[in-house]
């Protein structure tokens, strides 16, 4: 009876103040399609920039200072919106005090691999898979905040943590996590991968805010990969996964929060990544040209749909397989390294396969 007393007084105070509890996502079953059963508006949204997403785009300025012509040319493998196994930004960096990360990049460019470079300061980008990106997006800052263990307070070699702009907003978006949101980070693939601003261009190559936003908008719904079903080797692949210390970094399980859209609030969602910023890498330090990211912190590579991707990895490109990736982490991931590399073969094995399902 005390139950029923107390489930109604909850709804007479207001069923508002009830949390709700995170419904499951289900993937779509086709990849570069949208996440199933969007209300009609949100179906309207990704619709809107579909074709934008393909369209060939004149730079303004030279040519032959940019990248590329259309967001699909990179974001295509295995489908729509997806990643690319063949090119590569390659950031040409420099200082930049009226910047608040007080760097810019300028301007990129793209090289086939093995093509002799022009030589200056640059590092190498691959790109990555838009799926699932309105979902990330949607992670509060408090479900990512509760992860960041900046000094390695719990003393387990694992130190995440947020990037953070002056005025207080997170980022979570590329490669170095620092871009906040879908929209800023298409007016910069925009500007600096197809050379065009908003308001620039004219006639059919007239890059609107609405045409902006439509691009955005299609990224927001495209529906995350859909995980395979786990047989008994993807089980026990799993399992280790979590037990050998994958899964401090790249989360299996993230919950979103308030959203503007209903279809991606207080969803259940598994993209292996915390979204935080981590030193995997090997060496020792080297000068850093960026104000509030280390040269070797990284996002933690979101690892959905990693399995539909036939690589490279790493986000330079510089792995050629799954197995060079894992091997590759050092720094705060060393401990969990030497654990996978004292793994058995058969164990090893497990783990790539569910890897592969992913
Ligand atoms: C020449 C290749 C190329 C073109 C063209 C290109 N991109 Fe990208 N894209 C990349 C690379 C490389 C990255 C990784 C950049 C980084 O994080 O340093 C990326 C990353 C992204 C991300 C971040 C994904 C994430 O997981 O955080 C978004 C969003 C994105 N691109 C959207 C676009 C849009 C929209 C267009 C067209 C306006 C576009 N891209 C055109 C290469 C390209
Ligand atoms: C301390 C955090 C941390 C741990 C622990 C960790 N990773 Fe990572 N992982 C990262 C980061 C950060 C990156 C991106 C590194 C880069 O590209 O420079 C990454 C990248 C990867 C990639 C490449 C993804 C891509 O898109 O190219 C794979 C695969 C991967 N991790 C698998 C694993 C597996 C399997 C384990 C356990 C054996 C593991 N990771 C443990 C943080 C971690």
């Amino acid at each position: 009876m005390k139950w029923f007393v107390a489930a109604l007084s909850l709804v007479s105070v207001g069923v508002a103040f009830v949390p709700q509890t995170p419904k499951p996502m289900t993937p779509a079953a086709e990849l570069g399609t949208a996440i199933p059963g969007l209300t009609p508006p949100e179906q309207k949204l990704f619709n809107s920039g579909r074709q934008l997403f393909g369209k060939v785009w004149l730079p303004q300025g030279n040519p032959a200072l940019f990248n590329g012509r259309s967001c699909i040319q990179c974001h295509s493998d295995p489908a729509f919106g997806g990643a690319s196994d063949n090119v590569f930004n390659h950031v040409f960096i420099v200082p930049d005090e009226n910047d608040v990360t007080g760097w810019r990049v300028a301007p990129w460019r793209v090289y086939p691999r093995g093509q002799i470079l022009p030589t200056g300061e640059y590092e190498m980008r691959r790109a990555q898979s838009l799926y699932g990106l309105g979902l990330l997006e949607a992670v509060s800052e408090e479900e990512l905040a509760k992860r960041e263990d900046p000094n390695d307070a719990n003393k387990d070699g694992i130190s995440g943590r947020l990037f953070r702009y002056p005025d207080g907003t997170v980022g979570r978006f590329g490669w170095k996590g620092n871009k906040p949101s879908i929209e800023s980070f298409t007016h910069k693939a925009f500007e600096l991968e197809l050379g065009i601003k908003e308001g620039q261009g004219t006639d059919d190559n007239h890059l609107s805010p609405e045409r902006v936003l439509a691009v955005a908008q299609t990224m927001r719904f495209l529906s995350p990969p859909r995980e395979e079903v786990l047989n008994s080797l993807r089980a026990k692949g799993k399992e280790l996964f979590t037990k050998i210390g994958c899964a401090s970094c790249h989360t299996p399980e993230l919950t979103t929060g308030k959203s503007d859209y209903p279809s991606l609030a207080n969803r259940v969602i598994q993209p292996y990544s915390d979204l935080l910023l981590h030193d995997v890498s090997r060496g020792p330090a080297q000068k850093s040209p960026e104000k509030g990211i280390g040269k070797r912190e990284f996002r933690t590579a979101p690892l959905w749909g990693i399995g539909n991707f036939t690589g490279p990895y790493w986000h330079d490109g510089s792995c050629e397989s799954l197995e060079e990736a894992i091997n590759r982490h050092e720094g705060e991931a060393l401990a969990v390294t030497q654990r996978w590399k004292k793994l058995d073969a058969a164990s090893q094995k497990a783990l790539i396969s569910f890897l592969e399902g992913l």
